[in-house]
């Protein structure tokens, strides 16, 4: 397609990648998953899923995005004649639709608390009041909404303006500064007295807490955090020029992400500690203990402020990249212009979001499993779609695509030298180790 919409520059795709994957995974669900899974050893395990697993889903979806050219659906015509794989395509737009209408309510989870600390609402509280405040907050019925509106307004506008001035010139300054501002935040919370406490709960590992379920929890926040698994990588690695290093830049894109997550540990569990508060909080975490953190210590009105604002952009980028993909697959499936697909994915999300908002109050009665709708969208990305979706994602490139088809697009046809060992490894965990892991981990999850 001649007119397609590109990445500028190396630098633009780094950080448009990595406004992607660093997001509400980095600083909402990783600190909470990690306090809730007994600290280091869950890191342990995250970090082997992520450079053993996570690396070659990644490296899929790079070298089929940018050996297409095309959307989720569209990659899979363009690279196979057989219909039944375009289903992998179809799976991605449908999970980056169900990914992004509940990834909104957290959002603007974070524009309500991001306006509250602007008003010094948060830091002029009684820890009473503070920890009914977040339950309050989000089973209002209206309230929610208009912040779900604002946040999904922002994602709607960056998507609006397109690939290069949209989504690469928003992330090429909201991304340092998000790096700045949580290293800022960190050195804030390794200064609290008895910090060192939160630092040893983060890399000290005490392997008596893993259970099985510890290992699908793992494999579930690395596929969310690093964006792959419902194509959004894919897409985005469609608008690569062909001459870019693809293995550098998902090696750059999981290290940053990783990067963060640590840093937002590093953040958050020394303040935890320092405070003497239950590193088990779950998804309360962000939104009810670091207030009262906030609240308590010197300076934690503007490190509020930072805070709730780090929070804001990193959702935001992410949600820019999954709104994305449906928008790609309308343009060139449906044959819709940029502004009406945005219009349809908008209106489409608004409803679901809101009905996913709604779920933590009004609507709470309807349930799933036992879980209200905001909670199964949750469990259904993050459990169901993105593992499996990755799993059917290395399938494709390990045994539909050839070996030298693979290897000419990582290589770009083999101007780029790449040792051949870390080639051969790299494809044999693709072909081999990472659809037979998932897929254990994926049942004996499931069956648990
Ligand atoms: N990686 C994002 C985060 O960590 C979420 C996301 C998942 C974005 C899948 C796009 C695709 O918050």
């Amino acid at each position: 397609m001649k007119d397609r919409d590109n990445f500028g520059g190396r630098y633009g795709v780094l950080v448009a990648l990595a406004g992607s994957a660093i997001g509400l995974g980095n600083l909402w669900r990783f600190p909470y998953l990690v306090g809730k899974n007994g600290g280091a050893a869950f890191i342990f395990i995250y970090l082997f899923m992520v450079v053993v697993l996570c690396m070659p889903v990644m490296l899929s979806e790079f070298v089929i995005g940018r050996r297409s050219g095309c959307n989720a659906f569209g990659a899979f015509k363009a690279l196979s004649q057989e219909k039944k794989w375009r289903g992998i395509g179809l799976l991605g737009v449908f999970s980056a639709f169900v990914t992004l209408s509940f990834y909104i309510v957290v959002g603007g989870w974070s524009v309500d608390y991001l306006y509250r600390a602007l008003h010094l609402s948060l830091t002029n509280r009684s820890t009473a009041n503070l920890e009914t405040l977040f339950g309050t907050i989000i089973t209002k019925p209206w309230e929610p909404l208009i912040y779900l509106l604002v946040f999904l307004g922002f994602t709607g506008m960056v998507v609006l303006a397109g690939v290069k001035k949209g989504i690469e010139r928003s992330s090429k300054f909201m991304m340092p500064m998000m790096f700045v501002l949580i290293v800022i935040i960190a050195l804030r919370s390794l200064m609290l007295p008895g910090s060192m406490a939160g630092v040893r709960f983060l890399f000290r590992p005490d392997f008596s807490a893993v259970t099985p379920d510890t290992f699908l929890a793992a494999l579930g926040q690395a596929f969310f955090s690093l964006s792959i698994g419902l194509c959004t990588i894919l897409t985005y690695a469609s608008y690569v020029k062909k001459d870019e290093n693809i293995v550098k830049t998902s090696f750059l894109t999981v290290f940053s992400d990783t990067g963060f997550a640590l840093l937002a540990g590093l953040a958050i569990m020394p303040a935890v500690f320092s405070f003497g508060i239950s590193p088990g909080e779950g998804p309360g975490l962000v939104f009810v203990t670091l207030p009262l953190i906030f609240s308590k210590m010197a300076g934690g009105a503007i490190i509020a402020i930072l805070f709730f604002f780090t929070l804001f952009i990193a959702a935001l980028t992410s949600s820019i990249s999954l709104m994305e993909v449906c928008v790609a697959y309308l343009i060139e499936e449906r044959k819709v212009s940029r502004r009406r697909s945005v219009a349809l994915c908008f209106g489409a999300v608004l409803l679901i979001g809101a009905l996913c908002s709604l779920s933590q109050g009004r609507l709470s009665h309807i349930t799933f499993w036992g879980k209200n709708l905001f909670d199964s969208m949750d469990f259904l990305s993050g459990n169901v779609l993105l593992p499996f979706g990755g799993l059917l994602l290395v399938i494709f490139a390990g045994w539909k695509m050839k070996k030298a088809d693979v290897i000419d697009e990582l290589t770009n046809g083999g101007r780029l030298k790449i040792n051949p060992h870390f080639l051969n490894i790299e494809y044999f965990i693709l072909k081999y180790l990472a659809p037979l892991t998932v897929a254990t981990i994926l049942i004996t999850g499931w069956l648990h």
